[in-house]
């Protein structure tokens, strides 16, 4: 058999040619950037902090303007996720920006489960690109994509340490988003104790094996700034967006008796800093980060629950025929499994059903045969009464027809002899068996 010609090329080095001349297809990067740029760009952020630690107030500063947002009560049975999503425009770029806000994390007493709905969101979040990416007829240039691509973590100014929610929540969504956690309402902690808190943020973190985003550092144009930046995490920000005059500039700041916090003043918090790496010069690396190390590991877990391998056990690769017919398969064995598994239940419970019947009906006959008897016994009984009955009337008769027969006679004899004295008269009727005869009470 003749080697393919794919061997062929796979074995062939590769050469450089110089070009006599411009071709044109340097201008690849210019068409893939107004391509890109024509199509639009999503980015999904997610909000992950207690109710009423300043989310709302921070993106309404990342973005220059005012998002809506209804305040969240302290009174929510569980946390659920709110989306909102929004286009912007910067310069000729779109933006479609979807916010989503935890409401209710941290106020519920048992807050074991508090990390569950953001897990689901993010999944839910990647099954239905997936299921985009699997259809036959797939549309993912106009798809929205909502996965998201960064988790903005809101830990609490408390110059402590973290709370063993954060690091809980953290680690059940370290594998599955970016994160870059930020100390919120930093103006409320000293500068020492922040700097003392934020060492502790990330040893404890490290201690506990949470992984969070880190700035890339390959790219040599940002190599330094992002190593920089690394070393600031976590940011401690504050939000407003309260317009106060310094000097003779509007500045946002937040207003106080003795003075004002600058958000934009890097002296006073690290929201510049945040600001510059999170929408300036790390976005698309967020992007991609999600796509190709999140999205990847979702993709890649989903797909070997369902089955698909890229190898056989001796290490051939697996196509997706070949996964498809063995799944097939397996299922239709399974299926008759269930098949066979059900129609013995049912034999087995038609054959309960039989066996309980006959055991009613043998429990029946012997109560009617009982009965029978039972009912044999009062009509013998019955009988033998009526017998006895029958033979007192009988001889009761008997007696009466002899008792009549005595008094006819006796009367008979009495008006033979009309003229007997008194004293006969009386002995007569003094005497005990004619007086018994006329007053016929013994008679029986
Ligand atoms: P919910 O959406 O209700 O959970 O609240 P949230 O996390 O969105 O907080 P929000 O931005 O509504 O802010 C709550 C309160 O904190 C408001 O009174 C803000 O003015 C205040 N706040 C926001 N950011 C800061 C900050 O950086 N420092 C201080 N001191 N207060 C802030
Ligand atoms: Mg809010």
């Amino acid at each position: 058999m003749a080697t393919t010609e794919i061997d062929i090329f796979a074995n062939e080095e590769k050469r450089s040619l110089e070009l006599a001349g411009h071709v044109g297809f340097d201008s690849l990067p210019d068409q893939l950037v107004s391509k890109a740029v024509s199509q639009g760009f999503c980015f999904n952020i997610l909000c992950v902090g207690e109710t009423g630690i300043g989310k709302s107030t921070l993106i309404n500063t990342l973005f220059n303007t005012t998002f809506e947002s209804d305040e969240a009560s302290h009174y929510l049975q569980d946390v659920h996720l709110r989306p909102k999503t929004y286009d912007l425009q910067e310069s000729n770029v779109n933006l479609k920006l979807t916010i989503v806000d935890t409401v209710g994390f941290g106020d519920q007493i048992n807050k074991d489960e508090s990390y569950k709905p953001i897990v689901d969101y993010i999944d839910t979040q990647f099954e239905n690109f997936l299921q985009e990416e699997m259809k036959i007829k797939r549309s993912l240039h106009n798809y929205h994509d909502s996965r998201i691509h960064i988790c903005l973590y809101f830990i609490a100014p408390t110059g402590h340490s973290l709370k063993s929610l954060d690091l809980v929540t953290m680690k059940k969504l370290d594998s599955k988003v970016n994160i870059i956690p930020v100390i919120a309402k930093a103006d409320t902690i000293s500068k020492s104790e922040l700097h003392k808190f934020k060492i502790k943020i990330m040893s404890e973190l490290v201690s506990n094996g949470v992984q969070i985003y880190q700035f890339p550092t390959e790219d040599e144009a940002v190599t330094e700034i992002n190593s920089t930046m690394n070393a600031h995490l976590p940011f401690a920000v504050i939000g407003s967006v309260e317009q106060v005059k310094v000097g003779n500039k509007m500045v946002r700041a937040r207003l106080y008796p003795w003075g004002s916090v600058q958000v934009e003043n890097e002296s006073h918090c690290d929201f510049v800093k945040l600001r510059e790496m999170l929408l300036r010069v790390n976005i698309e690396d967020l992007r991609e980060q999600t796509h190709a190390r999140h999205y990847e590991l979702y993709r890649r877990c989903k797909l070997e629950e369902m089955g698909f391998k890229d190898t056989d056990p001796d290490s051939q690769p697996f196509s997706l025929q070949q996964t498809y017919e063995t799944k097939r398969k397996e299922f239709l064995v399974e299926l008759q499994r269930k098949e066979e598994e059900m129609r013995q239940m049912f034999v087995n419970k038609v054959k309960e059903t039989e066996a309980e019947l006959k055991e009613k009906e043998r429990e029946l006959h012997e109560r009617f045969e009982q009965l029978k008897r039972m009912h044999h016994d009062e009509k013998r009984n019955l009988e033998e009464k009526r017998r006895e009955l029958e033979e007192e009337m009988n001889s009761f008769n008997r007696r009466k027809v002899a008792a009549e027969t005595l008094m006819g006679q006796a009367l008979q004899s009495c008006s033979q002899q009309p003229f007997k004295k008194d004293k006969d008269k009386k002995n007569f009727f003094s005497l005990p068996s004619a007086c018994s005869l006329t007053s016929g009470r013994n008679l029986n």
